[in-house]
C-alpha cells in the first residue's frame, strides 16, 4: 500500500495586522507568516481497500472523524478532484500544541493534501492545492507554501518573501487555549490604537536584519487577548535576550527571536520550569513541493 511521511510544520506570525472587518465576517489581514522546526508527524497510506478515512493520534483527546481537520482534507481532496477513495489512513503524532496560535490543524491539512497529491499522481499544482486548502481554513493555503510569506485577504492570498535572518526561537504556550474565532470576534477595529509596520518588516528581512526585523514584530490581536501570562512571558524572553517576542497568531503561544543559540537554550530551560509547553527551534525554508 503507497505510504508517505511527512512533518506538518509549525507557523509563528512575524506580524499580523487587522485591516478591517469584511462582508463575509472574516477580518482582512495582513500577516507575516515563518515556518518553524516544530513540526507533527503524518504517516498517510493510501488503498487500504475499505475506502474508510481512519485517523490515529496519540491525543486521545483530539476527533478521529469529520471534526479532525486532517480527516476533511481527505474527504475534500477526493471529492475536489472525484478520485475514488480506496481507503486512507493517518497516523498523526501532535507534537504542535492544539488551538495555540501556531496553524498545527492548517499544517496537518495542508500535509495531507500534498501527500495525497504525491501519493494519488494527481499533479495538482501548487495553486489548486492551495484553491482546495482554503475551503479547509484561511492558513491551510500559507501552510502549503510555508516558508517566510505575506498572507493577505482573509490569510488565504499568499507572496513568499526573502528568507527571515537565521534565529533560534524560543516559543511558550501558557497552560490554557484560545479559540481562534472568539478571538476575532473580541476584535473591535475602531479600538485598534497600533498596526505593525508591515512594510518596514518586508524591508528588514530584505536586508537580513534581525534586528530591524525583531523590533517590528507585532500582533493587533495581541491588545483584545485578556491575559497578564502573555505579557509576562514577554518580559522574561525579552529579559533573557530575545531580540523581540510577540504573541502568535490567535494566541495564547508567546515567541522570543534570538541570534545567539547559547542565551536561546538558556531562556528554553528556565521557562521550561514553569511552562511545561516550552519549546527550542529555529526557522525553516519553503516547503519542496516537487
Ligand atoms: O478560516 P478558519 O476556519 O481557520 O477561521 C477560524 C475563524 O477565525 C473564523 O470562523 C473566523 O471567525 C475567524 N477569522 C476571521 N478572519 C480571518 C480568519 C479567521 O475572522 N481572516
Amino acid at each position: 500500500m503507497p505510504k508517505i511521511s511527512l512533518n506538518a510544520k509549525a507557523k509563528i506570525n512575524i506580524t499580523l495586522d487587522v485591516l478591517g472587518k469584511r462582508a463575509d465576517g472574516y477580518h482582512e489581514l495582513a500577516m507575516i507568516m515563518q515556518s518553524i522546526g516544530l513540526c507533527d508527524q503524518i504517516l498517510l497510506e493510501t488503498s487500504t481497500g475499505d475506502g474508510l478515512i481512519r485517523v490515529f493520534t496519540n491525543l486521545p483527546y483530539l476527533p478521529s472523524d469529520r471534526r479532525n481537520i486532517a480527516y476533511k482534507a481527505v474527504e475534500l481532496f477526493f471529492d475536489k478532484t472525484g478520485i475514488r477513495n480506496e481507503g486512507v489512513r493517518i497516523d498523526l503524532i501532535k507534537n504542535i500544541p492544539v488551538a495555540a496560535g501556531l496553524a498545527g490543524g492548517s499544517s496537518d491539512a495542508a500535509a495531507v493534501l500534498c501527500g495525497l497529491n504525491r501519493l494519488c499522481q494527481t499533479g495538482l499544482s501548487v495553486e489548486e492545492l492551495k484553491g482546495i486548502g482554503q475551503e479547509i481554513g484561511s492558513d491551510v493555503p500559507y501552510c502549503i507554501v510555508g516558508g517566510t510569506a505575506l498572507a493577505t485577504g482573509r490569510g488565504e492570498i499568499i507572496k513568499p518573501l526573502p528568507p527571515m535572518p537565521k534565529c533560534f526561537v524560543v516559543l511558550v504556550k501558557p497552560p490554557f487555549s484560545l479559540s481562534t474565532a472568539k478571538v476575532y470576534q473580541s476584535v473591535v477595529c475602531e479600538k485598534i490604537k497600533m498596526h505593525p509596520d508591515t512594510d518596514g518588516v518586508i524591508k528588514a528581512i530584505g536586508d537580513s536584519s534581525l534586528p530591524d526585523v525583531a523590533r517590528r514584530m507585532y500582533n493587533v490581536l495581541e491588545s483584545f487577548v485578556e491575559s497578564r501570562t502573555i505579557g509576562e512571558i514577554k518580559t522574561r524572553l525579552l529579559n533573557m535576550g530575545a531580540e523581540g517576542a510577540v504573541m502568535s497568531g490567535s494566541g495564547p503561544t508567546v515567541f522570543g527571536v534570538f541570534s545567539k543559540q547559547s542565551a536561546a537554550e538558556a531562556a528554553y530551560k528556565k521557562l521550561r520550569r514553569n511552562f511545561k509547553d516550552t519549546f527550542l527551534t529555529e526557522i525553516c525554508d519553503a516547503n519542496d513541493l516537487k
